[in-house]
C-alpha cells in the first residue's frame, strides 16, 4: 500500500515524493541552518506534560517534543512513515491508527495536528478525527492543528473545522498564520488552537 488507505489525496503526495529523501530533507535543512522546529516551539510554548502528536509521520515533531524533556507519543495510518519514526526513536510509543477510530487508554493537554494532516485525511474523515480526537484530551487540553488552506474542490475551511471543534465541544482558543503565531488575516495557512471544556 502506497497511502491508497490514508486517501487519495495522501496516495497522490506519495507518488510524488521518496519516503527516504523526505526523510532526509529535514536534516538537509537543519544542516543549512534553516529553522525546522516552528512546530515543536509553538506545542513546546504550550508547556504540555504530555502531548499526542496525531497523524505523526515519520514522528519528527514527536520526536524533537520528546528530546525537550516531553512526553510524547504519535499516531498514524501509514505504517512506512511510521518504520522511520521506529527507527530513529524506538523509545517512544508509536500507534498504528486510523485517527477517526483512535482509542487509547490515556488522555493528553495537547493533541497535535501539524503538517496538514487535515488536508490529508479522507474529507468524510474529518469531523471523527476532531470528535476522536477532542475524546483524548484532558478538560482544558488543546488541540492544535496547522493545515494550508487552498482551492481545491472539497478542500477543509476554517469555518467547516470550527464546525467539527464545536461538533466534539472544542472552543476556538486561538488562531494565527504561522507557528511563529503571525496574526491570522485571511492568509492561505492557519494554526488553529482549540480548547476542550
Ligand atoms: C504531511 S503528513 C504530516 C506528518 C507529520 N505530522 C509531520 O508534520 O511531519 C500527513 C500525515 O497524516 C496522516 N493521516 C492522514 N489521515 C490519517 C488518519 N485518518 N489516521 C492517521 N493518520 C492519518 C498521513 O498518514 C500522514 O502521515
Amino acid at each position: 500500500m502506497t497511502g491508497e488507505h490514508v486517501s487519495d489525496r495522501w496516495a497522490e503526495w506519495r507518488r510524488q515524493i521518496p519516503l527516504p529523501e523526505y526523510h532526509s530533507r529535514w536534516e538537509r535543512m537543519a544542516a543549512e541552518g534553516k529553522a525546522t522546529h516552528g512546530e515543536a516551539d509553538f506545542i513546546g510554548s504550550l508547556r504540555p506534560h504530555r502531548v499526542l502528536d496525531a497523524g505523526c509521520g515519520m514522528g519528527r515533531v514527536a520526536i524533537e517534543l520528546n528530546r525537550r524533556g516531553i512526553e510524547v507519543e504519535g499516531a498514524d495510518l501509514d505504517d512506512d512513515l511510521l518504520a522511520f519514526a521506529r527507527g530513529d526513536a524506538p523509545h517512544i510509543t508509536w500507534h498504528h491508527a486510523d485517527l477517526s477510530e483512535l482509542a487509547l487508554d490515556r488522555r493528553f493537554d495537547v493533541v497535535a495536528m501539524p503538517g496538514n494532516v487535515m488536508i490529508f485525511c479522507r474529507p468524510e474523515h474529518r469531523c471523527p478525527i476532531v470528535a476522536s480526537l477532542a475524546a483524548h484530551l484532558q478538560p482544558e487540553g488543546v488541540l492544535v492543528a496547522g493545515f494550508s488552506l487552498d482551492s481545491r474542490p472539497e478542500a477543509l475551511t476554517l469555518a467547516e473545522y470550527d464546525a467539527c471543534c464545536a461538533g466534539a465541544g472544542l472552543t476556538l482558543f486561538e488562531r494565527f498564520s504561522s507557528w511563529e503565531r503571525d496574526p491570522y488575516t485571511g492568509q492561505d495557512y492557519a494554526v488553529s488552537v482549540h480548547r476542550s471544556r
